[in-house]
């Protein structure tokens, strides 16, 4: 990616999470000054460890929630160039549980951020939705201008309304935010240097970090959720993309808002193919030379059959598209989980 001598401060929420720590490497390499809120309600302070070993240089952190208007108040007093907002809870299951939490965190907090933004005069938001926001399609590759299905989880229900808001505070604000609005697909790997990756607490609900633990041994097997889908080897198919290809596009986006101020757009956030969990299961086998035990089981209710992007428009608009491979994706998430064992 070029580098850029802009200097600018960008406060990134959760970005001691997964796809925010990776987006503070992506900000950085581009010349610009990442200024880190998290809440460590689901990282730790460790991740702010393996980004100085990454970069050099110790990150500006701020342990706060970013619903916390009077704290978000203090860290903005102090000009930011942009935001990119991450912050939120992602656990479809626990959402069915805990709705209200749901509601609060990933939609109290973005309405409360955006009447801050507007206060401070921010001018470039860039906000992380998701491919749930589609449910089952009937299209594939599904582009951006696909029906927007009924949530299937408070979870889905809460990218949905905060898009939906997000284009309300854009209309509010006359033009003077500008607004990216990314739907990512299936966000796997870590950063090749393994300093930094997923941290699930608990057992994971996503394929791959449940992989990477059973071929570590603290799982038994992986259970792959049905083999009896319509798909051609009856496996669910799922767009998987490298997390260093997601950060970088947050720098893609950025970059577009500067373009065009006051602008808001849509961006599906993927490869552009499908795969199936086996082949997923085979890719990993190659890429590492490890064996994944895993059974089938029956699936697992909620899941759709197949979603993969058309990710065009983000080639076209952003200049950005994936560069790394299914296998280097999981030799990465490989890399990182040996390390986490060690
Ligand atoms: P993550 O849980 O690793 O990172 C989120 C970070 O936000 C965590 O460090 C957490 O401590 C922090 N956080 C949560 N609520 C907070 C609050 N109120 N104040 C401050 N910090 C808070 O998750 P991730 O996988 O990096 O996901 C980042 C974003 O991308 C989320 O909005 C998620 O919904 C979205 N997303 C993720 C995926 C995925 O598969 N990982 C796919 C689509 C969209
Ligand atoms: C992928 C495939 C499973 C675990 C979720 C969220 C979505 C988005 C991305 C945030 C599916 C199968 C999984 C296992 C399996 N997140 N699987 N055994 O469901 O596509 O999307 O993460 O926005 O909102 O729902 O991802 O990684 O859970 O599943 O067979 O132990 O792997 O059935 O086909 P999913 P996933």
């Amino acid at each position: 990616m070029a580098t850029a001598p802009s200097h600018q401060r960008i406060l990134v929420t959760g970005g001691a999470g997964f796809i925010g720590s990776h987006t503070v490497v992506a900000l950085v390499e581009a010349g610009y000054v990442p200024v880190v809120v998290d809440d460590l309600r689901n990282s730790s302070s460790s991740v702010l460890d393996g980004l100085e070993r990454i970069l050099g240089s110790r990150v500006e952190f701020h342990e706060l929630d970013c619903g916390d208007e009077a704290g978000m108040r203090k860290v903005l007093a102090k000009p930011v160039h942009g935001v990119i907002h991450f912050a939120a809870d992602k656990a479809v299951g626990e959402s069915t549980e805990q709705p209200e939490q749901y509601f609060s965190n990933n939609i109290g907090a973005t309405a409360r951020l955006t009447g801050l933004l507007r206060e401070s005069g921010v001018q470039h938001l860039v906000f992380s939705s998701s491919c749930t926001v589609y449910g089952e399609t009937s299209t594939l590759p599904v582009d951006e201008g696909a029906a927007i299905q009924p949530a299937a989880s408070p979870y889905g229900y809460t990218k949905q309304a905060c898009e939906s808001l997000l284009r309300y505070a854009h209309s509010a604000g006359n033009g003077q935010l500008g607004v990216a609005l990314l739907r990512y697909f299936n966000p796997i790997g870590a950063h090749p240097s393994a300093e930094i990756g997923e941290l699930p607490i608990g057992t994971p609900a996503n394929l791959v970090p449940f992989l990477t633990q059973s071929v570590a041994g603290i799982r038994p097997e992986l259970t792959v959720f049905g083999d009896d889908y319509p798909t051609p080897d009856g496996t669910c198919i799922r767009d998987y993309l490298h997390v260093c290809d997601l950060a970088e596009a947050h720098v893609a986006a950025l970059r577009w808002l500067e373009k065009h101020p006051g602008a808001l757009d849509v961006f599906n956030l993927g490869t552009g193919c499908g795969n199936s969990v086996k082949e997923v299961i085979a890719a990993f086998e190659k890429a590492t030379g490890k064996a994944v035990p895993h059974r089938f089981g029956p699936r697992r209710p909620g899941d759709v059959t197949a979603i993969y992007a058309d990710a065009t428009k983000a080639e076209a608009e952003l200049g950005w598209s994936t560069r790394r491979s299914l296998e280097v994706c999981l030799a990465d998430a490989w890399r990182w989980q040996e390390k986490l064992v060690r």
